[in-house]
């Protein structure tokens, strides 16, 4: 069933985090529909621009809905992610998106809230809701001065004259990650500080935590054993991380590069060990299980697991 991505942040806020997973093909979208019944959790299905395009934006709407047959417990939202305006409105008037992003980050602080007011109007106009993002995602290092690290954080202060005057329902703020495999070098994690300062400003308000993937080393050695040159080292968001800032407010957790690398990770080991072997479907149907296994472990971290009955009850209401 798709429901308002507002929906899922009304019950999850406070509580534990939605996890918001980008799908680009069919194997990703088994994967992550199974994982999610099997652990009992609500979610958002993320498309970006990019998996618009790969093959055809219909061809990924018809598999999500074939997906929402075949699954009929499945509870989630169907969002944009990292939208500019244009595509933001070709997905308001589609009329199968949830939500969308308006990311107008990198424009001046005026014209990013000029550029999500427009958006949000188009949006409420038809009960979809409006991500907005604000300031710079990046790794903090640790050897950058306190002052320039406080610089690259989303500012509590613009976060809240920001949310006031684009009407946006939710906030990706800058938090100290980054998208990709390589986040931190060293030991930094996020920022809550900052997310308590934000929060206090705006109770209630959903924040959204981009560049959340936790690249799990062993993952990133077993690619490298099998063939694959990913720069080890590199840290990701640390999973133990993920609840203590749900409490804060953060109600949307973006995770794509980890489900990455178990499709890597599947694909590399399987054909290094059967050279001989060229059905697709044969690592496809490995990695589907993969990704089912990892979705759940990502939705027990999340808090998210075992929430699904109650959300099912509420929403029926
Ligand atoms: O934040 C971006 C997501 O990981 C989507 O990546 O634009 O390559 O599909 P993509
Ligand atoms: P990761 O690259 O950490 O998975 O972040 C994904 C993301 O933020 C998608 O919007
Ligand atoms: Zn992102």
């Amino acid at each position: 069933m798709i429901v308002p991505t507002k929906s899922l942040y009304e019950m999850a806020y406070g509580n534990y985090a939605v996890g918001a997973y980008n799908i680009n093909n069919l194997e990703q979208t088994m994967g992550l529909f199974r994982g999610c019944i099997d652990s009992k959790a609500p979610f958002i299905i993320q498309i970006s621009k990019g998996a618009r395009s790969y093959t055809d934006k219909a061809m990924l709407e018809g598999i999500i809905r074939a997906a929402e047959d075949v699954f009929p417990e499945a509870v989630f939202a169907v969002h944009l992610d990292h939208g500019d305006e244009q595509t933001c409105y070709d997905c308001i008037d589609s009329g199968f998106y949830s939500s969308v992003m308006i990311d107008a980050s990198h424009e001046t602080f005026e014209e990013n809230i000029a550029i999500t007011k427009r958006v949000v109007e188009r949006a409420h106009a038809k009960n979809i809701s409006v991500e907005a993002e604000l300031g710079m995602l990046g790794g903090v290092e640790e050897h950058v001065a306190v002052d320039e690290k406080n610089a690259m954080l989303t500012d509590p202060d613009e976060a809240k004259t920001f949310v006031e005057q684009s009407g946006c329902d939710s906030l990706a703020v800058a938090i100290g990650t980054s998208h990709g495999a390589y986040k931190f070098s060293g030991g930094q994690g996020l920022h809550f500080n900052r997310i308590e300062q934000i929060k206090n400003l705006l109770p209630g308000f959903p924040m959204v935590m981009h560049g959340s993937s936790s690249v799990p080393q062993d993952e990133v050695k077993r690619i490298n054993e099998a063939g694959g040159k990913l720069k080890e080292g590199a840290k990701g968001v640390d999973e133990n991380e993920y609840l203590p800032a749900a409490k804060l407010g953060v109600t949307k957790v973006n995770i794509d590069t980890d489900g990455r690398l178990v499709w890597t990770r599947v694909h590399r080991e399987f054909f290094r060990d059967k050279p001989e072997e060229f059905d697709l479907r044969a690592p496809g149907k490995i990695f589907m299980a993969a990704y089912a296994e990892f979705i759940a472990h990502k939705n027990e971290m999340l808090g998210s697991a075992g929430t699904l009955d109650d959300i099912r009850a509420k929403l029926s209401k």
